[in-house]
């Protein structure tokens, strides 16, 4: 079979390859992908989740946990930030940072974000788009009120935020140029942010981020503008397409519409389901650091190894009936978060709340939603997104 995982154009037309992803798994689980450099492409479940749990074999920092070979200025920012850091520099910063990110603390914020999502459902007349709407601005917001940003803020760290994905895509009129421009702007706002609440502590979670946890550790200056960054950053695209992608596997499979709509409390197992079959983000890169065998293959010490999540949850060893998508879905061990072990998503407890208010919201308040035209995929292989999903409230 021809195998090409990078190819754009594809992701751009029909989203993940899952037909090579499945030839992969069943004859050439980790496989030598050709490329500028090539890869070793991980296709099962076990095996993306083996590298995951092993940062000591497979580092995120080496050549950072991104796809693409960016420039020696790009690598030298990026290595800043935790998610291509390894043990132990990365153990310091991400256990200053899980503060703010428990189920508790992420609970509290339930309300506010029925606020939200109710607010945005509110506008929604006639035939709209529902990624510009809604999938793009509740995340945003969300992120805006963990950041204790005011209300009067929001439109600016949305533009902020969309410039910085405009870079990504030629479709978006944004430059590079202006993408680093924007990613500037994110770290002086929370530079001021913190300059805020340090002169004026809050009951909020940057208020809480900033103080000295049990042990008398700090995250520094650098360190929280760089963490306000990942967070503008992974909190955001990330969930946008989720909840885009959601909507549209709701689209495409009505029999499970109708039954979120006849029990809107089944949002919560859906909102995992959505995650398992949109897996919005498609991949992450490790670098091997020493030679060692793996799922049968002879790797080497600097080879760089992707892992596909979006191929490990259609995996049938792990899911049996993995091609069905199925909002009852319970228990749902995908792996869209990451495989565990150190960079499991800081955010997954406050994207799962998200998405489970937001489908709940939609299936009480708007039944008879229904798509009216065609979507518009992200041309990505990273990450797994829609661009346009014209709706209608009906
Ligand atoms: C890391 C997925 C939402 C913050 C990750 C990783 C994945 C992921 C796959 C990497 C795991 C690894 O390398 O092992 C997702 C998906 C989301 C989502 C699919 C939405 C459906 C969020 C949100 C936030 C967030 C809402 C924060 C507001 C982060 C951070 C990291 C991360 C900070 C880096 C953690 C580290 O390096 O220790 N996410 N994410 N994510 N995510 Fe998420």
């Amino acid at each position: 079979m021809h195998i090409d995982l990078v190819d754009r154009d594809l992701y751009a037309t029909a989203g993940p390859p899952h037909d090579q992803l499945a030839w992969l798994r069943a004859n050439s689980p980790v496989h030598w992908h050709e490329g500028e450099p090539g890869f070793w492409a991980v296709s099962r479940y076990e095996d993306v989740v083996h590298v995951s749990r092993h940062s000591d074999l497979f580092s995120s920092h080496k050549k950072l946990a991104l796809f693409e070979d960016l420039s020696e200025d790009q690598i030298a920012l990026q290595r800043l930030m935790m998610l291509n850091q390894d043990p132990p520099e990365h153990t310091r910063r991400r256990s200053l940072v899980n503060r703010g990110f428990t189920p508790r603390t992420i609970g509290a914020l339930e309300q506010h974000i029925r606020d939200i999502c109710d607010d945005l459902l509110d506008k929604l007349t006639g035939e709209v788009d529902f990624v510009t709407e809604i999938a793009a601005p509740l995340p945003l917001y969300v992120i805006c009120e963990l950041l204790g940003a005011p209300v009067s803020d929001r439109d600016k760290v949305f533009n902020w935020s969309n410039r910085m994905i405009g870079a990504q895509d030629p479709d978006y009129s944004a430059s590079p140029e202006e993408g680093s421009n924007a990613a500037m702007e994110v770290y002086a706002y929370a530079n001021q942010l913190a300059a805020q609440r340090r002169a004026n502590p809050k009951n909020d979670i940057v208020t809480k981020l900033l103080q000295p946890d049990e042990h008398g550790e700090t995250l520094d200056e650098n360190e929280f503008d760089l963490f306000v960054l990942l967070l503008v950053v992974a909190g955001n695209e990330t969930t946008r397409n989720a909840a885009s992608g959601g909507m549209l596997a709701l689209f495409e499979h009505p029999d499970q519409w109708d039954r979120l709509v006849a029990d809107p409390t089944m949002a919560k197992t859906a909102s995992d389901e959505i995650v398992r079959w949109v897996s919005p983000v498609n991949l992450f890169r490790r670098t091997s650091t020493t030679d060692q065998v793996l799922g049968g293959q002879q790797i080497k010490a600097d080879d760089k190894v992707v892992v596909f999540y979006s191929s490990a949850n259609r995996d049938t060893t792990v899911f049996p009936d993995a091609e069905v998508f199925d909002i009852g879905r319970d228990p749902n061990p995908h792996i869209g978060f990451g495989g565990g072990g150190a960079h499991f998503c800081l955010g997954n407890h406050l994207a799962k709340l998200e998405l489970r208010i937001l489908f709940e919201q939609l299936a009480r308040r708007h039944p008879r939603l229904r798509q009216t035209g065609p979507a518009r995929r992200l041309r990505s292989n990273f990450i797994n997104g829609i661009k346009e999903l014209p709706i209608t409230i009906g």
